[in-house]
């Protein structure tokens, strides 16, 4: 058979990406901008100020993607755009400039689902075969996935308030560290002692695969509070050593959920994405739970486990062939769970 080329485009939240790649996997192209320095000084994602840099940067994103992979927009098979979740402002950019290319070039229109693309990430990079368990574990996101089909997701459980990167962003931020937290926390971590500072394993006591990190936060700022009181201040190895004891604990958290979710749904690969997901000793530890599972432990490579349009385009491709078609009543939506 023919073989597709899709360009995916992607703008949830606060990278502009644009991809083109084909049914067999590779990626003919990816373009990714962030915005870190736009929202540096505000502590978070901003939504009108990303909004706005969506606006003004996708249509160079996409046009850089269709050079890089030296193709016209003539000689694609369809295109695919994250419709949801996050921030509406982004993703109705995406979807707006998506139609507009749909009509004029008169490609088939395929919405995606940005966590799916994410849950299908492995097969892109991989060819993983169904069924699988992923781990999605991001700044935003936290939840284990029973992926049997290209939109056949079962959530086995997921955090019930902060995402594991949310609270390594703000632990760092509790520690004078720089953002993007996890890189500074995990590298503070190598240099610090993971039992000096005993901190709470959150919900390891109850049934299930739900998880609670915000708890941690709130134990690592009483870690802090108390040294800072007692000591006047905090020595580089305090805080070296409670970045290690945080990490550990998030670490013990996800492998015994992961532990749960495979029992729970056996499958012969266990996969991980999101940016979290770059966490060596994360990565080791659920090495380990796989290993005792059974299973093989699939991590794809970083600038794909964190947001990019290369897997938008990969979801769009695989739900093209299920079938799926969307017309111009494609809606963009803030919420939409798997
Ligand atoms: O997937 P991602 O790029 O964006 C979304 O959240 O959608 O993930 C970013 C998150 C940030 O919270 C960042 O601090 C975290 O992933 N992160 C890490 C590491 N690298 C990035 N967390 C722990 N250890 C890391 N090495
Ligand atoms: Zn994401």
């Amino acid at each position: 058979s023919m073989s597709l080329t899709f360009l995916g485009i992607e703008s949830s939240c606060d990278d502009t990406a644009a991809a083109v790649v084909r049914d067999d996997g590779t990626i003919l192209s990816s373009v990714v901008a962030g915005q870190t320095e736009l929202h540096a000084d505000f502590g978070g994602v901003v939504p009108e100020i990303a909004a706005r840099a969506h606006a003004e940067k996708l249509d160079i994103c996409v046009e850089r993607a269709l050079s890089d992979a030296g193709l016209s927009l003539s000689e694609l098979d369809g295109i695919a755009v994250t419709a949801g979740p996050g921030l509406i402002g982004g993703v109705l950019s995406g979807v707006m400039l998506a139609k507009g290319l749909a009509v004029g070039t008169g490609l088939p229109l395929v919405g995606v689902n940005h966590l799916a693309g994410h849950a299908l990430t492995p097969r892109l990079t991989d060819h993983v075969e169904y069924p699988y368990l992923m781990l999605l574990v991001s700044g935003g996101h936290c939840q284990f996935l029973s992926v049997r089909g290209p939109e056949d997701f079962t959530r086995l459980g997921g955090t019930i308030d902060d995402a594991p990167g949310e609270a390594f962003d703000k632990v760092a931020k509790l520690l004078g560290l720089p953002q993007p937290g996890g890189p500074a926390v995990e590298d503070a971590a190598r240099r610090g002692n993971p039992k000096r500072f005993a901190l709470p394993r959150p919900l390891l006591d109850r049934p299930g695969c739900d998880m609670s990190f915000s708890g941690l936060k709130t134990a690592v700022l009483r870690q802090r509070d108390e040294l800072v009181a007692a000591q006047g201040g905090l020595h580089e190895q305090d805080r070296d050593d409670i970045c290690a004891g945080f990490q550990a604990a998030v670490a013990d958290v996800l492998a015994e959920k992961t532990r749960r979710a495979l029992a729970a749904a056996p499958a012969p690969v266990l996969a991980v994405a999101g940016g979290v997901a770059a966490n060596q000793t994360l990565r080791a530890a659920l090495k380990a739970v796989a290993a005792k599972a059974g299973a093989e432990f699939i991590a794809p490579p970083l600038r794909l486990c964190t947001d990019n349009a290369a897997m938008i385009a990969w979801a769009g491709i695989e739900a093209f062939n299920a079938g799926q078609r969307d017309g111009m009543d494609l809606a963009a939506r803030p919420r939409w769970p798997l």
